[in-house]
């Protein structure tokens, strides 16, 4: 779902021996060379030196927000490649288009080996096989299909076309309780921990979570009777940075920390969500930790590169990783000045590289998806 323009005015080659001096300073002169033509958003999981030339930051809710409300001829997208897709989608939507004659916002991803490796677990040949294979044993107008906005735009679209819906960490509670009150069951993909972790808070049991794993033979592994059982069908996915934190990890620091508060993203494995004393996304973890008291002792279970900047950011309170293992994610981490530098040169120069540009019949059903998401959180 993107192109690769081939002509662009400046090889990449040329940008990989500049030091961060020189990167910085022409990144600078690029973006006030573009002034209000452009808008860079970045992740909260973005290196320092890059979230540092962001106009503005947020996690995977406020930016596709940022991306369908902002107006703009550039946005330069400082994450992975599924949030792309979705600032192009939501961006370039019919209204907007019309509201600006049919001028088209260009979205650029610095580096396209920016992926998502929970995305790539699931495929859309494999969504629709399991959908027809669910098919043969329950109803599937009984389902609501449901995407973690972690995952590729032809998922969204397969959500846009069966009634389904898009979520992200911040909002899956609400579109779990919206999915229910039109239907039985969910199937939910790809993130099994996201599921799993929203749908006990609501009070539905593992026994009514099959995991389906779309290698298995039959059945996706699990049974005719586990799936007629079933509340939420659960996709075999899972994010290699948040599924690295253990509950010994937890066991660790409260052995060795007294008063210390475990605060985890829900994309851990539920062994962590269950013993940690809060969990929420991205925006939740900055929100309590900027609101804590000045002493607080936190030791926390996301990105590496988030949890080092609010170390930073409240000297004030005591902030710990909470694995050993610095797990971080390794593909945000390929967007670097570099790369940044030479996407907004070749913008300036009028010859956009690594533009993200969805399919328009995967854009228009992914769209559906999206908007009944935007619009009930
Ligand atoms: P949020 O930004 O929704 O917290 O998601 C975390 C994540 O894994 C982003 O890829
Ligand atoms: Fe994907 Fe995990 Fe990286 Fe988020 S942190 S982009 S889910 S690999």
């Amino acid at each position: 779902m993107s192109t690769n323009v081939s002509l662009s005015q400046y090889s990449f080659n040329d940008y990989r021996s500049l030091d961060n001096e020189t990167l910085n300073g022409r990144i600078r002169l690029a973006k006030e060379t573009l002034g209000s033509k452009l808008l860079i958003l970045g992740h909260h999981y973005q290196q320092d030196e890059v979230i540092e030339h962001a106009d503005l930051r947020g996690d995977s809710l406020e930016l596709s927000r940022m991306a369908a409300e902002r107006d703009c001829e550039f946005i330069v997208f400082c994450g992975v490649h599924f949030m792309a897709e979705t600032a192009d989608i939501v961006s370039n939507r019919p209204e907007r288009l019309r509201e600006r004659d049919n001028q088209r916002v260009t979205v650029v991803l610095p580096d396209m080996a920016a992926g998502c490796s929970m995305a790539d677990m699931a495929a859309i040949d494999q969504v629709e096989n399991a959908w027809a294979d669910l098919g043969d044993v329950i109803d599937t107008s009984e389902i609501t299909p449901v995407t973690y906005i972690n995952s590729a735009a032809s998922l969204k679209a397969f959500c846009g076309r069966h009634g389904g819906i898009v979520c992200t960490s911040s909002n899956a509670p609400k579109i779990l309780e919206w999915a229910f009150a039109k239907s039985k069951r969910v199937l939910f993909f790809p993130d099994q921990h996201l599921g799993r972790n929203t749908a006990l808070k609501m009070g539905i049991t593992n026994e009514q979570m099959p995991v389906w794993d779309p290698y298995a033979d039959e059945f996706g592994g699990t049974s005719a009777e586990a799936l007629k059982n079933s509340r939420v069908i659960l996709w075999k996915g899972h994010c290699s940075v948040h599924q690295m934190f253990r509950p010994e990890h937890v066991a660790a620091f409260r052995a060795n920390h007294s008063d210390i508060q475990i605060l985890v993203h829900p994309e851990c494995p539920q062994d962590v969500n269950d013993i940690a004393d809060l969990s929420g996304s991205t925006g939740y973890i900055i929100r309590t930790v900027k609101a804590a008291k000045p002493g607080t002792k936190w030791a926390i279970g996301t990105e590496l590169h988030l949890v080092n900047r609010l170390k930073k950011e409240h000297p004030e309170q005591e902030i710990h990783f909470l694995s050993p293992v610095l797990c971080m994610c390794s593909t945000m981490y390929r967007i670097d000045l570099a790369h940044l530098c030479w996407s907004l040169e070749n913008l300036v120069a009028g010859t956009p590289v690594n533009v993200i540009e969805v399919n328009a019949e995967i854009a228009k059903h992914s769209l559906e998806a999206l908007e009944r998401m935007l619009e009930i959180t």
